[in-house]
Parts: C-alpha cells; structure tokens; sequence
C-alpha cells in the first residue's frame, strides 16, 4: 500500500531530526487521522505528491542560524499558500516559519527545557475555547527564541518568562508551537492538537483499520499478477503472522510460508508455532531447519551488527532456496517476498536520504530492513510497512489472528543471537538463556502480568561469578532479566516487579539451571538504553 492509497485526510509531517517526530505522527493517528513523515529537506513534488491537507513542520536539534540547517523546499511557501494548506512549527519548526517569513529568531536569550508554565494570550485561537490568561504545563525544549514576528503573525501564547510559546496567523494559516504537544508532559497536548486538526484545520476522522485492510488486500492484488507466487517467512511474531495472513487473504494458495529454525529460537518455539500456525491459521508452512548453516557463520563473532548482518544474509539465502525449489514445483519462480516491517523499523533503520548527521541517527540494522543484500533476486511486499505495532494488533484482531498470537511480546529477527551477549556459540549459552527465558517468562504468566509488559526476556552475559551453591565454590555465568512497557517500542521504561515475584524467579533459575550463579536486573530505560542489548 502507498500512502496515497488511503482514503483519508493526510497529515504530512517534514521531519527535522526531533526524537519527538514518530509521536506526533502516531497522536495523530490515535485521532483517527492518517498521518505519515517525510524528510525535512524532501522535493516539493514529493510534498505535492501526498497531496496533504495539513503540514506539520517538526522540531529538530538546530538552529536556523546554522549553515546547513534543514529547510523545507524553495517554492513551498507558495505552494501552501495557493493550496490553502494550514501549516503548524512545532519548536525548530516554529522558528523556520519565524525565519523563512521575515520574522527574527535570536540565539538562546531564554533558554526553556523541560517541564514550563504558558499562559493564553489570544481567545478563540490555537486554544479554542480557552480564556485570555488561562495557564497550562507543557513540554519544552529550545535554545533559539522567536523574537520579532513576521507580519501578521499574533502571539497566541507566552511561556512564564515572557518568551513566544505559541504563535498563528490566521489568514495565511501558519501556526507555531514552541513547546511539544506531542509528549504526555504537555498535559493538555492532545485536546490542542485535537483542537487544530479538527476546528481549525478541519480535517475528518476517517482513518479506519478496516478500510487500511480494504486498501492493503486491493493493492497486493493489483501488484501481484495471477501467475506470480509469493512467498513470506513467519517467525511466529504478530508482525510476519498478521502480514502473511494478510496476503493469504489477499491471494490464496499462491502465498507459500517458510518457518526458519535457525538455532536461535526459544525453549520450543518451532514445535510450538508451527502446531499454532497448521491448527489454528490454517496457513501453508514449510519448517526448515538451518541451525547448523546460522551458527557455523556465527562461530567467534562478536560483533552485535556483524551477527545482525550474518543473519540477515542467511536468512535471505534460506529464502533463495526455498524460492528456487518452488520455482521446480510450479515451473516459476516466485516474484515476492513478505515482510513484516513496521513504521518505526523504516525510521530508526533508515537515515533519511541526503542527510547523515541532522537526523536520528541508525541505531541497528533491523535485520529485516538494513541487512537486505543488493543482489536480492525476490521484490518486497511489506504490507504493515506504514503502521505502529499497536495498529497492527488491531489489523490482526480483524483479520482472526488468535489473540494468544496477537498478544506476543516481540521477538527480534536476529533471536537469541542478540541475547546472548558476544560469541552466541560459547558453551552452552543458547542452552543456558532458552531455559532461563523459559522459566522467566512463565512466571510472569503465572503471575498473571504478560499483557502489562511489552516485552520480556533473559540476556546471558558473557561473564562469570564467584558463588557458593551446596557448600561448594561456584565459578558460573550471570544471567540479566529485562521487562519494559512501551507504546511502540521507540521508547521503553523498565518494568517495576514486585520484589517477591523477583525474589522467587530468581530463586528457580539459580536452583534449576545448571551453569547460572547470580540473576541480575536490568533497570534502564529507552532511551538511554536500547530494550535489546545488542
Ligand atoms: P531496540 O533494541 O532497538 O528494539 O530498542 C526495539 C524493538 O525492536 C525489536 N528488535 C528487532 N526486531 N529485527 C526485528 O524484527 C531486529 O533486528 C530487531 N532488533 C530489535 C526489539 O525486540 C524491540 O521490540
């Protein structure tokens, strides 16, 4: 599905390097709004070419007196302005707007970061029905500050040090915020942006899942002509799973599922997908067992992009072969490949094009994403490639994917592999870790907590421990157990347990897994940690 697929209102974001950027476009969305990003400095076609309602000008970390600091295109202000489209800054995008329109921003006079107090300026404005000296708690984060605005511009809201917090002019449709509505701390961001989109910019709720899957299965079948074959490597994760029977929905028996057993899976997990995949999905899967190909071309590395890319290589050459032993069957080769890839795996894999340092940073290779090889013979559908993963949940719901699948904490690509902390081939880690996993993740069942959490799992560390266990000296390996809630998984906070259910998990590994002395928590959050370890 491309963007200009949807039949709803879009809101286009031109993002410029804020970390805020993937939230403000799922707050939009949680509005029953379509809303995408594209790169701060893209082409005014490709601006055009989404043809969107409103355009949200994002925050980044520069400033507009720099001389390589990101700005949309030359024309676009014309553009808007002959198109009528309402055009919001929020903080770098406020002072673009300031700047670009002959207004003034000085370098960091008053410098505002974290939580601050605004008071209202203007009635019936940005802040609807908001009253003239009405206060609120919001978000900010800003050096530069608008000083001399351009003409016709009003102030609709001041920070509690005087400072312009929020500015529109009505006639041309430019709006600015210098604080973030996207973020929880702004408490009353989401009745402001609500109030924007829907009151002054007049936008309609249209964004609906079922219409996303209307669109989804219409445009495969435009895409994939009747003789084509397909085929979609399921990991057992809700994301390969709703993909797959999306396509399946889409075309049939031309779509044909390979199960990859590449050793770096959890304490049964083959046996237990492939039983949920054939008893409950009634999907086609072939299973094939590859441990052996994975981990002699993991043997000694180290390395945690070097495994990723190691993976990511196999995987595709598992794929070739599966695909060239179609091809004998039906005499053709398959055309396509599924992938699950989700909206934030394309933004934090991907920098976007033309930019290397104004932008979120790579941070890894989603293996599904960055490690794809150039010479790839199979083209790419990627039908959840423009959603969040609590969207593709409610997809899922839709579509009668079970809600034991849909409730599954992610699994990353790589598997074990980026769990076990170095060689994933010393000793008997993978061993160690699955069993650990195993007991940690079924204490967190039992204790009936699964669906709080997002994700959890147990890391091997590649270290030992001196501890004594039935009077003897131990020299053994540490295990640590991370559990965090997330949104979307772009940030996460560590889950706070009970220190009893940790008292007793840690108890069980010690005394039924052989080779662990000591259990460790991790306690950090996303960032400044990522949830994986490597
Ligand atoms: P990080 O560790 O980057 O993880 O904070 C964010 C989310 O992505 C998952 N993850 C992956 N998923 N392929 C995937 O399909 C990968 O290579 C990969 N690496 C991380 C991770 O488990 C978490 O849910």
């Amino acid at each position: 599905m491309d963007s200009q697929d949807v039949k709803s209102d879009l809101v286009l974001i031109l993002d410029y390097g804020s970390q805020y950027t993937h939230l403000i476009t799922r707050r939009i969305r949680q509005l029953s709004v379509y809303s995408l990003c594209l790169n701060g400095t893209a082409s005014l076609e490709s601006i055009r070419k989404e043809n969107p309602k409103v355009i949200i000008l994002s925050g980044g970390p520069h400033s507009v007196h720099a001389p390589q600091a990101p700005c949309f295109p030359s024309g676009f202000i014309e553009y808007v302005e002959s198109e009528k489209i309402p055009v919001l800054g929020i903080c770098y995008g406020l002072q673009l707007l300031v700047q670009r329109l002959g207004g003034q921003v000085s370098i960091g006079e008053k410098q505002e970061y974290g939580r601050m107090e605004i008071e209202v300026q203007k009635a019936c404005g940005l802040f609807g029905n908001r009253k003239v000296g009405d206060k609120q708690v919001v978000w900010m984060s800003h050096g530069d500050e608008a000083v001399n605005l351009p003409q016709g511009f009003e102030v609709a809201a001041r920070s509690q040090q005087g400072a312009v917090a929020a500015v529109e002019d009505n006639k041309r449709r430019f709006y600015g915020f210098q604080y973030h509505p996207e973020v929880t701390h702004t408490h009353e961001g989401m009745e402001t942006l609500q109030h924007f989109l829907f009151d002054v910019c007049g936008v309609s709720a249209e964004w609906k899942m079922e219409d996303v899957l209307e669109q989804e299965i219409k445009a495969i079948q435009e895409k994939v002509r009747l003789e084509d074959h397909v085929i979609c490597a399921l990991s057992g994760g809700v994301d390969s799973t709703v993909a797959a029977t999306l396509v399946h929905k889409a075309i049939g028996d031309r779509l044909h599922c390979v199960f990859v057993d590449n050793g770096l899976l959890r304490y049964k997990e083959r046996e237990r997908v492939m039983e949920t995949f054939e008893r409950d999905l009634h999907l086609p899967v072939t299973c094939v067992d590859a441990t052996e190909q994975f981990l002699s071309q993991l043997k000694g590395v180290v390395d945690p992009e070097m495994k990723r890319k190691i993976i990511g290589k196999e995987f595709i050459n598992i794929f070739d072969a599966f695909a060239h032993d179609l091809e004998q069957k039906f005499g053709k080769r398959p055309a396509y490949l599924v992938q699950g890839t989700l909206y934030p795996d394309v933004i934090e894999s991907c920098p976007p094009p033309g930019t290397q340092s104004t932008h979120s940073h790579t941070i890894k290779s989603h293996h599904n994403v960055g490690g794809l090889p150039k010479n790839m013979k199979l083209k790419l559908i990627e039908p959840l490639k423009l959603l969040f993963k609590d969207e593709v949940r409610a997809l899922g719901s839709i579509l009668n994917v079970p809600e034991a699948f849909l409730k599954r904490h992610p699994f990353p690509g790589p598997g074990l592999a980026v769990r076990v902390l170095g060689d994933v081939t010393q000793g008997n880690a993978l061993d160690i870790l699955r069993q650990v996993d195993e007991i940690f993740i079924q204490s967190i069942k039992d204790a009936g907590i699964y669906d709080k959490i997002w994700q959890a799992f147990a890391v091997f560390l590649p270290i030992r421990s001196v501890g004594v266990q039935g009077d003897q000296r131990t020299h053994s390996h540490v295990v640590a157990l991370r559990a965090v809630t997330s949104q979307d998984g772009m940030t996460a906070d560590w889950y706070n347990f009970e220190h009893n259910f940790l008292d007793d998990v840690a108890r069980k590994i010690c005394n039924s897994v052989r080779g662990i002395n000591r259990v460790v928590q991790d306690i950090t959050s996303k960032p400044p940690s990522t949830i994986e370890w490597e």
